[in-house]
């Protein structure tokens, strides 16, 4: 079948655009995967993957300067400018064992769409003819929006397949054909998962996390049985989340983070051992953490929100995830107030200046600025160097006085 309007949408993408100039005189170079999918269905594709019959280096020199070549695997991605293509050869692929990498050898593209894991995902553009070739009825799964696997052991030899049907179905609103909720079904009832490293996991779940719709695609996973950590569907209150989401201050912190905080109803412990085995960082986890205990942050700080200074104690040094849940858990103006203004406000003097004015090292100058950011906060001083020098030194003169009274 050939479809010219294909190559025409392809080459009105800029990355597109020059792939098309960089394939123009060699046969056997096809786009696959997602790709194809997104064109057939007038979305924009998300990357573009190339599969070439043959030989690919002179290919990746065609595209640009910086082609980093995995000659073991067969591959190639060539960054250039916002560009980014992964090539790879044509290839047939077998599983050794449950979960493992596949072992792949040299093969024509009819072979290479066969070891694919959706038929809509195993349709290749030929980009010198513009023919499509495709598994059969990948056309039709397409049109009728069904996610089929090619294979009955499709999820046994490789589980994380599990994940990307989920962010799929989550993405694009397709179905699960029956058979194939079946196998994944009998899948996740026989442990597949656990043939898999948490490493390969964890990227998984940040996979569906940076979908547009994170929380869609995490409850598809539910459904699927992926998540057991997850909180109960009547549990789970996904406005909250987005409200959340729109509490966050733009470009700012890591909104995949807050999803997984607010997702997870296990023990403190077990999340920390759960995202440890995920290789989530330390950094990620004490995020993930945080959010988890949003609810206690929330009435902690509605308890504080009518001093701006005592809001400050409970907000301060807490990551912006965690504020923005908390602010969804019903303190929305104090999570607001602090995003927005007062964790902003600074004093205009230092640990230096009170040093240079005869207070002596030591951990009074910390407090002495703690006291005067204090009354900075609650409005009882200007932003003026000057005025907040006076209220740093008086503060410490009427402590010596009070300890010298014995008060
Ligand atoms: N693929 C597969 N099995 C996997 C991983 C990938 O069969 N476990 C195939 C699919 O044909 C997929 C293609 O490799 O379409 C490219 O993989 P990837 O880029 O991860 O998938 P896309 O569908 O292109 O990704 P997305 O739409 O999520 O960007």
């Amino acid at each position: 079948m050939k479809d010219p309007s294909l190559l025409e949408r392809l080459r009105a993408l800029p990355c597109g655009q020059q792939l098309l100039k960089a394939v123009a005189g060699r046969d056997g170079v096809h786009l696959v995967g997602g790709a194809v999918r997104d064109l057939l269905l007038g979305r924009e594709p998300r990357e573009l993957d190339v599969v070439v019959e043959g030989e690919l280096d002179a290919l990746a020199t065609a595209l640009g300067p910086a082609a980093t070549t995995h000659g073991r695997f067969g591959t190639a991605t060539v960054q250039r400018g916002d560009c980014r293509w992964d090539l790879a050869l044509a290839r047939a692929e077998h599983y050794a064992r449950p979960g493992a990498l596949p072992v792949v050898r040299a093969a024509g593209i009819d072979e290479d769409l066969r070891r694919r894991d959706v038929t809509v995902n195993a349709i290749a553009l030929d980009l010198s003819s513009g023919q499509l070739r495709a598994v059969e009825g990948a056309r039709a799964d397409l049109l009728t929006r069904r996610l089929r696997v090619l294979h009955d052991a499709s999820f046994i030899d490789d589980p994380t397949r599990l994940w990307r049907i989920a962010r799929y179905s989550a993405r694009l609103g397709f179905e699960l054909e029956e058979r194939t909720a079946r196998l994944a079904a009998q899948a996740v009832g026989a442990g597949a998962l656990a043939t898999v490293s948490g490493a390969r996991i964890g990227n998984e779940l940040r996979l569906a996390l940076q979908e547009p719709d994170p929380l869609a695609a995490l409850g598809a996973a539910a459904q699927l049985g992926l998540v057991p950590w997850m909180v109960a569907d009547d549990d789970h209150d996904p406005d909250r989340v987005r409200a959340a989401l729109e509490l966050l201050p733009s470009g700012e912190g890591r909104p995949d983070l807050l999803v997984l905080g607010a997702s997870l109803a296990v023990a403190e412990g077990e999340a920390e051992a759960l995202l440890a085995e995920l290789q989530f960082s330390v950094a990620e986890r004490a995020v993930v953490r945080a959010c988890a205990q949003a609810p206690a942050l929330a009435l902690a700080a509605r308890n504080a929100a009518t001093r701006a200074s005592a809001l400050a104690r409970v907000l301060r040094g807490v990551p912006v995830e965690a504020v923005a849940l908390a602010g969804a858990h019903g303190a929305q103006d104090a999570a607001r107030r602090w995003l927005k203004e007062l964790r902003d406000v600074e004093l205009a003097i230092d640990g230096d200046d009170l040093l240079a004015a005869g207070v002596p090292e030591g951990p009074q100058i910390g407090s002495l600025l703690a006291a005067t950011l204090d009354r900075r906060l609650d409005g009882q001083l200007g932003p003026e160097r000057d005025a907040q020098l006076q209220a740093a030194l008086q503060a410490r003169d009427s402590r010596h006085t009070r300890s010298r009274s014995g008060q």
